[in-house]
């Protein structure tokens, strides 16, 4: 059964909207239509987090908290969730949560305008966690931009939490809440708004029913890409089919030889599982737009946008990952490799969606991968460079590279790995391959790079990648 009606958890009671606008934005309802104008509109596309806001989510009989930008989520996503606004934080005995008190002690705030953002932020970092460190402190505040305190105080009034022991008002409702959401997790929605239509199925067979009816719908996921059609360039999206409503596409499995991960897996929990197998991976994600945007975003997501400078696919590719289609027809795979056509075109046909990709296991093999960006966070990359490399007795053996950021689609470099495979490991071939670059690569040229910027950068990217493996160490030059 489905229903035209979204619920989802304000101030302690179950909120509802018959039909809301698939395109209006959680913060235009909550600036405009709720009247409540602590969420700042900043950017509008998620760059800044002043929009930042809190949603609560059941996960295993307990409410995980997940920072996003509300400038670019979609209203009818709140369906089965909490909303938690900056002004709720306040006691309803009128004291202040302890990252509001900490914001004032530390002076964290000048103007204002960032400030709610960063509260949101800082609490969902003071909900998810019992201690925070220097790496979680500025994770959690890295989507988050302010341009009159500078950061230390801000930084200085997160970290001063570890001092903290309070039971706040979110802890003493908690089991009301997690009752509340228990009680309106129940239904698909089906969305008629003038226009535009949203469904949000439940299940991967109703996903197939709605598609095969509406191959025209656009799918949504964290709509960290989606969304900015509508907030940027001001179009309209008629049809939404949205799939994180799917628990059937949110895994991670890992076997001896592969990773499997569900198309709507958040990226935020990838990253903490791919560490221990590529650290690099993690390394990446961690840079990848803010907490606030790999809370929501996908992989599946960054490979069907198809950005030539996607930051997951060049490591992606360096590992021969693979894809499970699904849809209409059977279930098929395809190698990332073949998936890429030319600049945002893909293989995917109308009415297929990824369902998963499988990520080879290298045990005997080296993993290196860089991003090289303006800006270190919250920043997409001038380009990303993957390195996948088998060495045996000195000899290369196998190597796979590729670039983002170095042409319309990202690619592996196989002129340059041909050169490399069965050679010594030295730095003369590593000199004759930075130069044959050029045999596999046109960069692109645009305003966050230069094409002969681009080229320099993939040069010493590889080079950094062969003395890194020589001599055993991470080189940093700051
Ligand atoms: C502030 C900001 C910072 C960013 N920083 C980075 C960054 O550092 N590096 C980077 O690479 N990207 C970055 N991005 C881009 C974006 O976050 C990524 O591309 C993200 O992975 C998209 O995933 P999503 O789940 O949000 O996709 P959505 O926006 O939901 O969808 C994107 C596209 O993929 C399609 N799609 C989604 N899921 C599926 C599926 N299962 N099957 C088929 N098609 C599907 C949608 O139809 C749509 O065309 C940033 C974006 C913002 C707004
Ligand atoms: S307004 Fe800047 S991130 Fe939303
Ligand atoms: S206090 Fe003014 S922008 Fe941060």
């Amino acid at each position: 059964m489905s229903s035209n009606t979204i619920e989802f958890i304000l101030n302690n009671r179950i909120h509802k909207i018959s039909n809301p606008d698939p395109n209006e934005t959680i913060l235009n309802f909550i600036r405009l239509k709720l009247k409540k104008t602590g969420t700042k509109e900043g950017c509008a596309e998620g760059g800044c987090g002043a929009c930042t806001i809190v949603l609560g989510e059941l996960v295993r009989n307990n409410i995980e908290y997940k920072a996003i930008n509300a400038c670019i989520a979609f209203l009818p996503i709140l369906n089965g969730k909490q909303l938690i606004l900056v002004e709720d934080l306040i006691s309803s005995d009128g004291k202040l949560h302890p990252v509001q008190d900490a914001m004032i002690k530390f002076h964290g705030s000048q103007c204002g305008f960032c400030t709610p953002g960063f509260v949101m932020s800082m609490f969902a970092m003071y909900k998810n966690n019992k201690k925070f460190n220097d790496e979680i402190v500025s994770d959690s505040l890295s989507g988050n931009l302010c341009r009159c305190t500078g950061y230390r105080p801000i930084i200085d009034a997160a970290k001063s939490l570890n001092k903290k022991k309070y039971i706040d008002e979110f802890l003493k409702l908690k089991k009301k809440t997690i009752n509340l959401l228990k009680k309106i997790r129940t239904k698909n929605i089906e969305i008629k708004n003038k226009n535009k239509k949203y469904f949000a199925p439940k299940t991967i067979t109703e996903l197939k029913e709605v598609l095969k009816k509406n191959p025209d719908a656009r799918l949504l996921s964290g709509g960290t890409d989606l969304s900015l059609e509508v907030t940027k360039a001001h179009k309209e999206i008629k049809k939404i089919i949205y799939l994180n409503s799917i628990k059937e596409l949110d895994f991670i499995k890992s076997k001896k030889k592969e990773i499997e991960i569900g198309a709507c897996t958040p990226l935020i929990i990838f990253e903490k599982f791919i560490k221990k197998y590529y650290p690099d991976f993690n390394n990446i994600l961690r840079r990848y737009g803010s907490v606030q945007i790999r809370n929501v975003g996908t992989i599946a997501g960054n490979i069907a946008t198809a950005s030539p400078i996607g930051d997951t696919l060049p490591l992606l590719l360096s590992l021969d990952a693979k894809l499970i289609l699904d849809g209409s027809k059977k279930k098929e795979s395809i190698s990332l490799n073949k998936f890429f056509i030319s600049y945002r075109k893909t293989k995917l046909k109308k009415g297929q969606f990824i369902y998963s990709i499988k990520i080879p296991i290298y045990k005997k093999n080296i993993f290196k991968a860089y991003k090289v960006s303006k800006r270190f966070d919250d920043d997409i990359s001038s380009v990303c460079g993957s390195f996948n490399i088998e060495i045996n007795q000195n000899k290369i053996k196998k190597i796979k590279i590729a670039y983002g950021g170095m042409s319309e689609i990202p690619k592996r470099a196989k002129k340059t790995e041909k050169l490399l495979i069965n050679s010594i490991f030295s730095e003369q071939i590593f000199n004759k391959a930075i130069n044959y670059l050029k045999n596999d690569y046109k960069p692109i040229d645009d305003m966050r790079a230069s094409k002969t910027y681009r080229m320099e950068i993939a040069k010493n990217l590889l080079m950094k990648c062969f003395l890194e493996v020589r001599n055993k160490k991470i080189l940093r030059i700051n």
